[in-house]
């Protein structure tokens, strides 16, 4: 009896959904729900179709499209289905309904379907009386949600923040007081559910939102140019210490593949979303990828520094004679500590030209000769510095090893 009760206790303890932390330089506990040890890698419908992308056969086919095209195999699983997905009232008990065009099996065939090929998915919802689109929001619906989903097999869970406080972009609502409302329901739903955060890096999230989700966007929308890459990443640097296993900084969905970025920003945008270990959830048609977008995505090395499991941020540092950054603006230096090494990202921000760095002035390394990898080239050599020719906005992502040669 004694012995049931110690195992029984035991059980409990070690399902404690928080771990105490010094991550943000004070004792705080982070969630640790098993889940987001690493960024997320996956893809969301949003960028690719707004509510256009929000059914069944777009979820079901790009799943076809990350098993067929290796992407699953390199750890590409989350398929997650965005705002729309919904009928637009509840039923009589008060549950979510999913739109019946959309869904005509409704998510739980679909969810079967996806485990059932090795990969995992994701719905959309949101914190206030209605989600962005108008469809409806889970305030006051909060437990019930959290059941439904689990119900459904959902694996992750991202949550907007329309209509929570005064009019559509949530006036006067502090979110740091509701968003925990969800993820205590998600924690006792019975599932494992990734709790994604989407009040668009309003209230300082960084500083909380580790006691609260796995990854919490941290910006803006992203849009559909460099510019927007461009100042995400900057801003991005600015709270690179607040990322950690378990939650990270979330830079917004991918714009890779969306036709307006050149093959340069392309690589940029993915290698820096890789260093900064924002989730990469892509957010284009995986039916219809260019070859040299693929071949991006499937960089193993550049995913290698994303999924390392030292889940720390890369962020700006100053070469000796070159300008401060500012974080205003996307600076072209930068470097974090992996769990075997450290990573350098070189972007051309303002002009093509060479681009060089001395490893004496990167954080973490210093005199001496070290080892090193580029990914997107392929290039390795040992030295003290390296240095790379790059297109504008190109990015070079290196990988150096701790030890001097
Ligand atoms: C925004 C959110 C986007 C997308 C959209 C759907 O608030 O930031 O990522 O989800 O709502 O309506």
């Amino acid at each position: 009896m004694i012995s049931k009760i110690f195992i029984a206790l035991l059980a409990i303890v070690s399902a404690a959904p928080f771990r105490d932390s010094y991550e943000n330089g004070r004792l705080e506990k982070r969630l640790d729900n098993g889940l987001g040890k690493t960024p997320a890698l996956g893809w969301n419908g949003w960028n690719q179709g707004q509510c256009n992308a929000a059914t069944a056969s777009t979820a079901l086919n790009t799943a076809k499209a990350f098993v067929s095209l290796g992407l699953k195999d390199l750890g590409y699983l989350y398929v997650n289905i965005d705002d729309c997905w919904a009928s637009k009232a509840r039923d009589s008990a008060g549950n979510l309904v999913p739109d019946p065009a959309k869904w005509p099996n409704g998510i739980k065939a679909v969810t079967d379907q996806i485990h059932d090929m090795g990969l995992k998915m994701g719905l959309y919802g949101d914190a206030g009386r209605e989600t962005c689109g108008g469809y409806p929001g889970s305030q006051g619906h909060e437990v019930q949600d959290g059941k439904t989903l689990a119900s459904w097999g959902v694996d992750y869970w991202k949550y907007d923040n329309c209509y929570t406080g005064t009019g559509f972009n949530n006036a006067g609502a502090n979110t740091s007081t509701y968003y925990p409302t969800m993820r205590d329901s998600l924690l006792n739903s019975g599932r494992p559910i990734f709790f994604s955060m989407c009040q668009w890096g309003r209230d300082n999230v960084w500083i909380w939102g580790g006691s609260v989700g796995n990854s919490w966007r941290m910006s803006d929308d992203i849009q559909n140019n460099w510019g927007s890459v461009a100042s995400i990443a900057a801003k991005a640097a600015t709270i690179a210490q607040y990322a950690a296993p378990g939650g990270f900084n979330d830079l917004d969905m991918m714009q890779l593949g969306n036709g307006k970025l050149s093959g340069n920003e392309e690589r940029a945008h993915f290698g820096l979303w890789a260093i900064a270990k924002s989730p990469i959830i892509m957010g284009t048609d995986m039916t219809k990828l260019a070859t040299s977008t693929l071949e991006i995505i499937k960089n193993k090395g550049i995913l290698s520094i994303h999924q390392d499991p030292l889940g720390k941020a890369a962020t700006t540092f100053q070469p000796s004679g070159a300008a401060a950054p500012s974080g205003s603006s996307l600076y072209p230096y930068w470097a974090g500590p992996l769990s075997d090494g450290i990573v350098i990202g070189l972007i051309a921000v303002d002009k093509a030209g060479n681009y060089s760095v001395n490893f004496s002035d990167v954080p973490g390394l210093g005199n001496g000769s070290f080892s090193w990898a580029e990914f997107y080239s392929g290039k390795t050599a040992n030295g003290t510095s390296a240095s790379f020719e790059l297109g504008l906005h190109d990015m070079a992502v290196i990988k150096v090893n701790k030890s001097a040669v």
